[in-house]
C-alpha cells in the first residue's frame, strides 16, 4: 500500500564533471527501474536546478538540507529557503541528517523549524533520526529515537505532515559498512510507526513512509526492504555508483 522510495544522498561528493556523468547514467537507467518504486537523488546543492530541469520523470530531486527560516527570501547570507528550492523544481528536502546534527550542532527544535519551512513551501521533508552506538549499547535506542521524533514533530497536525517521510539512520551504521540487521531495522521502524500513531493517529501511521539508511548495499537491500515496516532506503555511499544505486532500486523485483 505504501510505495517504496529509494533516495540517494550524495553528501559532499562528485565534482561537476563526475556529477553530470553519474546523473546521465541514472537517467539512462531510469527507464528500466521498477514502476512500483519512487526514486530521488539529493546531489550537492549547486546541481539541483540543472538536475531538476533535465531528469527523467522517474528521478526526482531533493536537497540535502534547507534553511530553518520561514521567510521565502531575505537577508540571510548562505541560506537557501524551502520556497527557493521549490521554485527551482526541487521536490524533497532531507532534514536532520546525523551529519548535520554532529558537525553543525542541529537539534530537534531547529529541525522542527526546517520541517515547518518545508510544510509552508510544500516541499516534502525527509526527516532523519537514529541513535549513536553508545546509545544502542546502553539499550536506550528506542527511547532516543522516540524523543527525536516527538520533539521534531511536536506542534504539527497530521494534515500538515501528510507528505512527511521519516528516515531511520542508526549513526553507527552510516558509512561504516556495518548495517543494522533486517530485524533491527524492522523493530525500530515498527516502534517509530507506533510512536507516530500515538502522535497523529492510525491513518497517518499506516501511510507514512519510513526509510532505512546506513550501509545499505545491493547485497542487503532486498532483505531490509522486505520487512513490513521498511518502505525503502536512504542510500549514501552506494548511491555514488550508478550500477549499485540502480541495483538497490530494483532490489527484490
Ligand atoms: P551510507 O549508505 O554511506 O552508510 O550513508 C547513509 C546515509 O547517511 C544516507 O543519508
Amino acid at each position: 500500500m505504501r510505495r517504496r522510495l529509494v533516495a540517494g544522498n550524495w553528501k559532499m561528493n562528485k565534482n561537476y564533471r563526475e556529477a553530470m556523468d553519474l546523473f546521465e547514467k541514472l537517467n539512462e537507467a531510469s527507464a528500466a527501474m521498477p514502476a512500483e518504486v519512487d526514486v530521488m537523488i539529493a546531489p550537492p546543492a549547486l546541481y539541483l536546478t540543472g538536475f531538476a530541469k533535465t531528469s527523467t520523470r522517474k528521478i526526482e530531486v531533493g536537497a540535502q538540507d534547507v534553511s530553518h527560516r520561514e521567510e521565502e527570501e531575505g537577508a540571510f547570507t548562505g541560506e537557501v529557503s524551502a520556497a527557493i528550492l521549490k521554485s527551482a523544481g526541487v521536490r524533497y528536502a532531507i532534514v536532520g541528517h546525523s551529519e548535520r546534527r554532529q558537525y553543525h550542532g542541529e537539534n530537534d527544535e531547529l529541525i522542527g523549524k526546517k520541517i515547518q519551512a518545508c510544510v509552508k513551501a510544500e516541499l516534502t521533508p525527509v526527516y532523519c533520526c537514529g541513535e549513536s552506538l553508545e546509545e544502542r549499547e546502553s539499550d536506550r535506542h528506542f527511547e532516543v529515537v522516540r524523543k527525536q521524533v516527538s520533539t521534531a514533530l511536536s506542534g504539527f497536525s497530521a494534515e500538515e505532515l501528510s507528505a512527511l517521510i521519516i528516515a531511520y539512520e542508526p549513526v553507527w551504521a552510516i558509512g561504516t559498512g556495518k548495517t543494522a540487521s533486517a530485524e533491527q531495522a524492522q523493530e525500530m521502524h515498527a516502534d517509530i510507526r507506533a510512536n507516530v500513531k500515538e502522535l497523529f493517529g492510525a491513518e497517518f501511521a499506516e501511510k507514512v513512509r519510513i526509510l532505512y539508511g546506513g550501509s545499505c548495499k545491493p547485497g542487503n537491500a532486498a532483505e531490509i526492504f522486505g520487512k513490513p515496516d521498511v518502505d525503502g532506503g536512504l542510500i549514501g555511499g552506494a548511491a555514488l555508483k550508478a550500477e549499485d544505486f540502480t541495483a538497490i532500486i530494483g532490489a527484490g523485483f
